[in-house]
């Protein structure tokens, strides 16, 4: 079973940039990336920051582009976004207490979409509601379960990365380790970064996002710090046992080489060409 995640497609005014790129085109080319490579993706999930302002201009164009896409795109809320007027785009997304949670069933297993938004903040929140929520789906559901969400539940060690990180952080770790069985993968974006690790046990991960670019610099205190590294998606291949995560870098401009032989046993330092 394959998956996707693409992250923080920010989208903007059609023609205005982000650190010099086009979001709007950026998400396109992501999406027609995704679809040539992996038709046979079960799920492409948008784990938020859909809207760089959470204009309602932003939401009915990526409804459009959702619309046209022949996987089925589902969608998480970041920061940047604005529950509200996303909803009155997307009212679907809601679950029964407003929040912008759902289930996606799988071939093998179900994934949880999760709303990690607070108002007037940057950070995420979980509160006692979506807790509640959460643990309930968890104790019903049989496994594997999958987890999309928006902000990181574990600190990167980037201090102005982590003021704006899952401030509710210790509950929903006590609520998913105590289901840590079933849980398969967490996945999340908001850091602008690739990042892998796990959180009580369970293994999560995030690729870089489709337009802009973060950099780890551990020095700066003050500032989110930015690159020119290329935009990327995530695809993760799901087994019975195992998931196996890629950055794919589809910004990536250069050379693409088929190295050597197919044929191993005819590798020799003489004539591999690399
Ligand atoms: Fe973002
Ligand atoms: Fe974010």
């Amino acid at each position: 079973m394959k998956l996707l995640q693409l992250t923080d497609i920010h989208l903007t005014k059609p023609g205005d940039t982000i650190a010099g790129r086009e979001p709007n085109e950026n998400f396109r080319k992501a999406l027609h990336h995704a679809t040539r490579h992996h038709p046979d993706a079960e799920a492409v999930v948008i784990t938020g920051d859909l809207s760089d302002w959470g204009d309602r201009e932003d939401y009915l164009r990526l409804k459009t582009e959702i619309a046209a896409c022949p996987l089925p795109v589902h969608l998480c809320i970041g920061n940047h976004d604005e529950r509200d007027i996303f909803l009155s785009v997307f009212p679907e997304c809601a679950d029964e207490n407003g929040f912008v949670q759902s289930l996606v069933p799988l071939s093998e297993g179900t994934a949880i979409l999760l709303d990690s938004w607070g108002a007037n903040s940057h950070a995420g929140f979980y509160c006692a509601k979506r807790q509640a929520w959460l643990d309930a789906q968890l104790s019903r559901l049989s496994g594997p379960i999958y987890l999309f969400m928006h902000h990181n539940p574990v600190p990167t060690g980037v201090a102005p990365m982590d003021q704006i990180m899952l401030q509710d952080a210790d509950a929903f770790g006590q609520i998913i380790s105590r289901h840590k069985d079933k849980i398969r993968h967490l996945f999340h974006g908001h850091c602008h970064l690739p990042l892998t690790g796990s959180f009580h046990g369970i293994p999560f991960s995030a690729p870089r996002g489709t337009n802009h670019a973060g950099w780890p610099d551990f020095d700066n205190e003050r500032n989110l710090s930015a690159s020119d590294l290329p935009e990327s998606y995530a695809v993760a291949f799901c087994g019975p046992h195992s998931v196996m995560v890629h950055m794919v870098e589809y910004g990536y401009e250069g050379q693409i080489r088929r190295e050597g032989s197919p044929d191993y046993a005819e590798w020799d330092r003489l004539t591999m060409v690399r």
